[in-house]
């Protein structure tokens, strides 16, 4: 079933805000990956690090992973796997990239720019998509399409 819902995210607390729906229906619903789309500087990072303070509960330093396509989280309560895909050369690189290794094990996967992998992020079962793009008042706007088999009540 694919759940879809959308919101104005004008401020940047709006986009921690939804980080922190994200990283609670992440653990609720079992997500295994959340793919962010958009273009340059629309907030994905800025997410990322909401998703994963809220879902590691612990600040965690996220800086844009763009040079080393890959950075992994981990805290007692999970691992994150968040790859920026910006500068991958080839999508085969996700496996150098421990794509496998992060399919299977119960790591959250976080992916920024998938389009450069997409051959790869669509064999992806579980996944939820986030895409910012600017609406008519040059503001953020997020929609969500979340792939899932239960019915979320709250969107
Ligand atoms: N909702 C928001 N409102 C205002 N500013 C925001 C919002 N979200 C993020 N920003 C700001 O926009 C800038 C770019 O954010 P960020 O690096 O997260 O974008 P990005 O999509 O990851 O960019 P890139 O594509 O270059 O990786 C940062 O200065 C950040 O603080
Ligand atoms: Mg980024």
């Amino acid at each position: 079933m694919l759940e879809s819902f959308s919101c104005n995210i004008e401020q940047i607390e709006k986009t921690k805000q939804l980080g922190k729906i994200l990283a609670k229906l992440a653990q609720v619903i079992k997500i295994k990956a959340i793919t962010l789309e958009g273009d340059l500087g629309t907030g994905k990072t800025t997410l990322c690090k909401s998703i994963a303070d809220n879902y590691l509960e612990q600040q965690i330093d996220v800086s844009s992973p763009t040079f080393t396509l890959l950075n992994i989280y981990e805290t007692a309560k999970g691992q994150i796997y968040h790859y920026d895909l910006y500068r991958i050369k080839n999508p085969d690189e996700m496996v150098e990239l421990g794509i496998e290794e992060a399919l299977n094990s119960k790591a959250l996967i976080l992916i920024e720019w998938p389009n450069f992998a997409a051959n790869y992020v669509k064999t992806l079962s579980n996944t939820t998509n986030v895409d910012i793009v600017w609406n008519e008042q040059q503001m953020r706007k997020a929609s969500i399409r979340v792939n899932t088999t239960q019915k979320l009540t709250f969107v």
